[in-house]
């Protein structure tokens, strides 16, 4: 792995830092139930962590400075720095638990797409609660990170939990799956992203594109992923390329047509299933192998329906710290 977990020993005048992967993830089923009152919609979905993941450092600063995030990594652009950002709320959060002021540097690295349908927001925000819980000295319990994780949003606190899990409610609600071997995938992104409520919206109005209506439709119920999660346990790869399905897709191609080519693209190339990633744009084509999704890629690029490319595996963990210094405090 090369994670590089050590704590120093204290020396004079070294803020505290620590620094706390977490991972992106590709939804392998995403099932949307109808709009409840809340405005939410109850969903069954089957999460995969993924190895594009965010790493998100917090360094202590001087009493009362507050809260500072920068940004960092190859897809920064158009990544808010304020409080709108969910990795500044986590930090809020716990500071608030602890009963401490939250003089924080907030450092967040984008290894994950902004904005795809991934969940790297989401990510940030888990890793910045584990973050905030070690720098603070908070002492927050799992069940406590977890309710911390499920008010931010309803992707974060699969981002703590990581490998795969079957989402419930908003899909905060988890529970681990088992699963054998490794998936690969091809990641075609695009530089325009879509608003998570917007594809929602677009649900609501269009329903899942099968005919029937979102507002007449079935309860969304766990047994309707019973092949994939039978595929999932037995290492079945090609079982689960076949039962990749995503309810919010067809509102996806709705507000973004250009989709489909890349997903015609990828089926030209041989995937074995393909997929918008969760509210999209981001496609995630299942590859036999990372030579296969690294040619699937290049079956993109050289199409030009993508504006770029990622190669990643999955499962991989949730929020964990790689790196932490403690102060001299
Ligand atoms: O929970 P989160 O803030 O990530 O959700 C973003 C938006 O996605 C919500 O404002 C809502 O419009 C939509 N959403 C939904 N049903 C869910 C999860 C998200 O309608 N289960």
């Amino acid at each position: 792995q090369g994670d590089d977990q050590r704590r120093a020993a204290p020396s004079s005048g070294v803020p505290a830092t620590v620094r706390v992967r977490a991972p992106g993830k590709v939804n392998l089923s995403l099932r949307v139930g109808a709009v409840q009152d809340d405005g939410y919609h109850p969903l069954v979905t089957v999460f995969q962590a993924v190895s594009l993941a965010e790493e998100v450092t917090l360094t202590e600063r001087a009493a009362g400075a507050g809260i500072l995030v920068e940004v960092t990594g190859p897809a920064s652009d158009g990544v808010p720095t304020d409080r709108t950002n969910l990795a500044w709320q986590a930090v809020e959060l716990v500071a608030e638990r602890a009963g401490v002021d939250p003089d924080v540097h907030v450092e967040l690295h984008k290894g994950v797409p902004v904005g795809g349908g991934m969940a790297g927001g989401s990510a940030d925000a888990a890793a910045a609660l584990v973050a905030a819980d070690h720098l603070l000295h908070a002492g927050l319990s799992r069940d406590e990170l977890h309710e911390l994780a499920a008010r931010l949003g309803s992707d974060v606190p699969f981002g703590l939990l990581g490998h795969v899990a079957v989402g419930t409610g908003r899909g905060h609600l988890l529970t681990p799956a088992m699963t054998r071997g490794e998936l690969h995938w091809a990641l075609g992104t695009r530089a325009r992203g879509l608003s998570t409520a917007e594809v929602y919206r677009t649900f609501d109005e269009r329903g899942p594109g099968d005919g029937s209506s979102a507002a007449e439709r079935e309860p969304v119920h766990v047994d309707q992923d019973a092949e994939l999660l039978q595929a999932l346990g037995a290492g079945d790869t090609e079982g689960v390329g076949r039962a990749l399905h995503n309810d919010l897709q067809a509102a996806a191609l709705h507000l973004a047509p250009e989709l489909a080519d890349v997903l015609t693209v990828a089926e030209r190339a041989g995937t074995l299933g393909a997929i918008v990633s969760g509210s999209g744009p981001t496609v995630a084509a299942l590859a036999r192998s990372p030579r296969h999704a690294r040619a699937i890629g290049a079956a993109w690029t050289a199409a030009g329906v993508v504006d770029g490319v990622h190669v990643a595996s999955g499962p991989t963990h949730g929020a964990r710290i790689v790196h932490s210094v403690a102060s001299d405090g």
